[in-house]
């Protein structure tokens, strides 16, 4: 699996620790950056992690920003992104599972490492289960068509 990380200035700390979570876990991954705190806009990169696995050359991106709610808002206006910002291990776990969810978003100013790295564990090692939940999605990429967006 092949993961795309970004984060802001304000997610910029949280970004580094999933990163060496990654590395130490032995996760193929590229860091897209910011890479220190100096201010920068969250969507510039944000699109970067979007845009890296709308194309398929990353299976899933994780995006950290203050708050978690701007990296996710924007990833979400990638068609074929469905970004979900988890800050407990059951929604990560149940992103994958029921929503496919193939972004990951947190906020720095949320959450602290220890529990961020348990939300990265569980949404990397948690599968999609399809099924009836197959259906609802297509039926996100049905929204997303009908606005007249290409999907994944
Ligand atoms: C930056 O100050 C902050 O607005 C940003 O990191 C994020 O929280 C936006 O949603």
């Amino acid at each position: 699996m092949k993961v795309a990380v970004a984060g802001d200035h304000g997610g910029f700390r949280l970004k580094q620790e999933v990163v060496a979570l990654l590395e130490k876990s032995g996760v193929e991954y590229q860091d897209f950056g910011t890479f220190s705190e100096e201010p920068v806009d969250y969507p510039d990169l944000a699109l970067l992690v979007a845009e890296a696995v709308k194309k398929g050359d990353f299976d899933r991106g994780i995006l950290c920003c203050g708050t978690g709610i701007g990296v996710a808002i924007t990833a979400n206006k990638v068609p074929g992104i469905r970004a979900a910002l988890c800050h407990d291990t059951f929604s990560a776990r149940a992103a994958r599972e029921h929503n496919n969810a193939n972004v990951l978003t947190m906020g720095q100013r949320v959450i602290g490492p220890g529990l961020a790295g348990d939300i990265v564990a569980a949404w990397l090692q948690a599968e999609f289960q399809g099924g009836r939940h197959d259906r609802r999605v297509a039926k996100i990429c049905a929204i997303e068509k009908k606005y007249n967006c290409s999907s994944r």
